[in-house]
């Protein structure tokens, strides 16, 4: 099984950024996390991460044949982006929405999700934990 794991814009500052709501752990121990979780489990993970909507539906379009399932944080495009929304429908792979923050109990314009419409699940709020517990969720759903 290969699952491919996006994240969107300033997820590369983690660790720098708003550390009181996203914690202190790097974008690389995010990377370093999901590889260990794929070698334990003897699945494939691929990270990709980008600042641009349109390398973040680039990259969703060449997963179509490729990944069998996708753990997607779309960051602030999550309340904005139908071109997400839209990439994933059209390649049909299961996705999960992640978010580190509870995005439930933050500001009124985080509460719109246009992309949790194409997602089997949502998980928010779990920290960095939230991704591979969305990689578990994807192998379940293959049957793993
Ligand atoms: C986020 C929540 C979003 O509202 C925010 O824009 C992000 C990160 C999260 O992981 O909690 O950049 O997706």
């Amino acid at each position: 099984m290969k699952i491919l794991v996006i994240n969107g814009p300033n997820l590369n500052m983690l660790g720098i950024r708003e550390p009181a709501i996203y914690g202190a752990e790097t974008y690389e121990t995010l990377c370093r996390l999901i590889s260990s979780f794929a070698v334990e489990h003897g699945i494939e993970a691929e990270v990709f991460q980008s600042n641009h909507e349109g390398d973040l539906v680039d990259r969703i379009q060449q997963a179509y044949g490729t990944a069998d399932g996708i753990v997607i944080n779309p960051a602030a495009y999550t309340h904005t982006s139908v071109a997400l929304l839209d990439a994933v429908k059209a390649v049909g792979i299961p996705t999960v929405e992640v978010h580190i923050s509870d995005v439930s109990k933050r500001e009124d314009f985080r509460q719109i999700s246009y992309i949790r419409r194409a997602c089997i699940a949502t998980i928010s709020g779990h920290g960095l934990k939230g991704y591979t517990e969305a990689m578990e969720l994807l192998m379940k759903e293959a049957g793993l």
